[in-house]
């Protein structure tokens, strides 16, 4: 058993829904232990200022059911944060912090670039145990991340209910879901909300195979279509010219010729920017079917954890304090089904979950006859 006495907890990147409940599961069960408890402002960037507070039972009460993070949350990046204008590697400044104050250990809550910042931190010397947590489930090593059911919820929820429309008026309805570079939130919505034709970044789409697949439900007589298209799904085209500028950036040097391929990736991204209005203008030139857009949103992160996320919240949460008590540091704690282990944060951090193309979900869309784009 570690001598652990005090934790700090931060909440970073985008927030998502049963945050609140990884707060209050990690706090209870560290009180529970004898193990005091603050937490940090918006992310890494209060760890860097030492903005932080007392969380006490009273404080932890009322927030198991509440969306978003009573903490706040930022994108700030441990070795490169902006300060005075100025990219600046606060990872010092954030260790003597936490050696002043009496912080044994830092959990931290997050996503893929909260992974990666929390493995910077433990390179540096801190002791730090992650959970993962967001809307994308794209966290490698684990089946699940916190957030991912809530938006599944909302998301299909969506999907339902875009039918009637569509139906009604006999239109295509191109609906845009979120995930980042990932599939997850797109197909799993798409199947259970039964979308016609899915698009996943995974599986780069030919908008002739997707008109297709719309004009043969036509001719079966049925003159509307749901299109589920992920942010970050690509036609075959963009998907080359985006794969050959990752292929740049792993392949660059020198931190100049990888900052160059950053930009030129940004530059690709927002470009994307406006993709899926693009597709529904084209799929309804393509059918003569009139077309919509739906773009979710933010509406899929915010308001209140479902119960799945609020008992994957609680028992990750409990998991990480029983890692802090056991000296086990540098990882993140994972769901492997209803078990919980925890893996190597060098084995997380920089690594993708994506949605492999034989995964059951994909075969499952196939053979109930949804159109994939290719
Ligand atoms: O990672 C969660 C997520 O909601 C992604 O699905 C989306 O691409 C991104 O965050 C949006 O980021 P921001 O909150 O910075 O607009």
């Amino acid at each position: 058993m570690s001598s652990v006495k005090r934790i700090g907890i931060l909440t970073a990147g985008g927030d998502s829904p049963g945050l609140n409940a990884a707060i209050r599961g990690v706090g209870k069960a560290a009180l529970g232990c004898g193990i005091e408890i603050v937490g940090f402002r918006d992310g890494f960037r209060g760890l860097a200022e030492n903005r932080m507070f007392e969380l006490s039972s009273a404080t932890l009460s009322g927030i198991l059911t509440v969306g978003g993070t009573v903490l706040g949350t930022s994108r700030d990046k441990v070795h490169r944060m902006v300060v005075d204008g100025t990219a600046t590697d606060v990872r010092d400044t954030i260790i003597r912090n936490c050696r002043k104050d009496g912080i044994d250990v830092l959990v931290c809550l997050g996503g893929g670039g909260t992974q990666r910042n929390a493995l910077q931190l433990v390179d540096a010397g801190l002791d730090v145990v992650t959970l993962p947590k967001t809307i994308d489930n794209d966290v490698a090593l684990t089946d699940a991340t916190i957030g991912y059911a809530t938006a599944l919820e909302v998301a299909t929820e969506a999907v339902d209910r875009l039918h009637s429309t569509a139906h009604s008026h006999h239109r295509i309805i191109v609906v845009e879901l979120m995930g980042h570079r990932a599939g997850w939130l797109a197909l799993g919505a798409g199947i259970a909300g039964g979308a016609d034709v899915v698009l996943i970044p995974e599986i780069p789409y030919d908008v002739e195979q997707v008109a297709e697949a719309i004009r043969a439900r036509v001719r079966r007589g049925t003159n509307f279509s749901i299109v589920a298209v992920a942010e970050g799904a690509r036609d075959r085209d963009d998907a080359r010219t985006y794969r050959e500028a990752e292929a740049r950036k792993d392949a660059a040097g020198s931190l100049e010729e990888k900052d160059a391929a950053r930009a030129e990736i940004a530059g690709l991204q927002a470009a994307h920017a406006g993709n899926t209005m693009r597709l529904a203008r084209k799929l309804e030139e393509l059918t003569g079917l009139e077309s919509r857009v739906t773009i979710l949103g933010y509406v899929q992160r915010g308001g209140t954890p479902s119960p799945g996320d609020r008992l994957l919240a609680t028992r990750l949460g409990a998991a990480a304090v029983d890692l802090v008590r056991e000296g086990r540091f540098g990882m993140m704690v994972a769901a492997r089904g209803p078990v919980t282990e925890s893996v190597r944060l060098e084995d997380v951090a920089g690594r993708r979950r994506t949605v492999p193309p034989d995964h059951p979900w994909v075969e499952a869309a196939r053979r109930v006859g949804t159109c994939l784009g290719d």
